[in-house]
């Protein structure tokens, strides 16, 4: 067994930093035993549905966690509920704030406290090494405290690096993401799939990110009939399971 000293001098050097700026990562390399080394990773669970128990993605969600833990049951596992969170305003103080970044100028006194609200939200977003998702299609889209969040996350030097000679660039680097989709129809065929604003959207946002590895799941339709529910529920349950074995 090692000394206190050298487990803590272990730590520092193997864990990387949690929440610096634009990447994070929350891996913590624990090491009781040098021959013996046990790596606690961090799964961030983002539930955006307010139906709680009466909704689907998060019962699949739910799944997904269950077998996650039983396979992982040193991880942190941090659930996220957007729906009992208050988000900063993204107003125009904190557009100004944005915009002063881009434009590589200095913040006022009350744009650098908007902006820090911004980075502590991000921070916690960043801090992770896996992440899961689950939401419900609104209007075609997600639900607009989703929106809400993804508006505040996506900044400059934090989410995402632009340079006019580069271009704009994801910093949410080397992370898998499992994504759980619920939806009241069925958008499997051509014409229902080019009225989906959900999926594509949040896809295309992700990867502008910097996320390349994305795992869906579909549970449709969910205002159907409670055979076709059923069924569909089932199947997506079975698929979160899968997903959370090679998560
Ligand atoms: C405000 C609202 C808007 C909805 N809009 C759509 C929609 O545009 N298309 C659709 O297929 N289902 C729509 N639905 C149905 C939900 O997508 C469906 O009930 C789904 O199961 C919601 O996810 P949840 O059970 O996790 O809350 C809507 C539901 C609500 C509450």
């Amino acid at each position: 067994m090692p000394s206190l000293a050298r487990f803590d001098l272990f730590c520092r050097l193997a864990a990387p930093p949690r929440t610096s700026g634009g990447v994070g990562g929350g891996r913590l390399f624990v090491s009781f035993q040098p021959e013996r080394e046990l790596i606690v990773a961090r799964l961030l669970y983002l539930e955006t549905s307010p139906r709680k128990e009466r909704s689907h993605s998060i019962a699949v969600a739910q799944a997904f966690l269950a077998a996650y833990q039983g396979l992982h049951p040193e991880d942190e596992i941090e659930t996220w509920d957007l729906w009992n969170t208050r988000l900063p305003e993204f107003d125009g103080l904190a557009i100004n704030a944005k915009y002063r970044i881009l434009h590589g100028q200095s913040h006022s006194a009350e744009e650098a406290a908007a902006w820090q609200v911004v980075v502590d939200v991000f921070r916690r977003f960043a801090n992770a090494d896996k992440y899961l998702l689950s939401l419900p299609m609104w209007n075609f889209g997600i639900p607009y405290k989703l929106k809400h969040f993804i508006d505040v996350i996506a900044q400059p030097g934090l989410t995402f690096h632009f340079s006019p000679e580069t271009g704009y660039q994801g910093l949410v680097t080397g992370r898998p993401i499992t994504v759980v989709y619920a939806r009241g129809g069925a958008y499997g065929s051509a014409e229902a799939a080019a009225i989906d604003f959900q999926k594509p959207y949040l896809e295309h946002f992700l990867r502008f990110i910097g996320f390349t590895d994305i795992r869906p799941i579909v549970v449709e339709p969910m205002l159907g009939a409670p055979d076709a529910v059923n069924t569909a529920k089932a199947a997506a349950i079975e698929a979160a399971q899968r997903e959370a074995e090679r998560m």
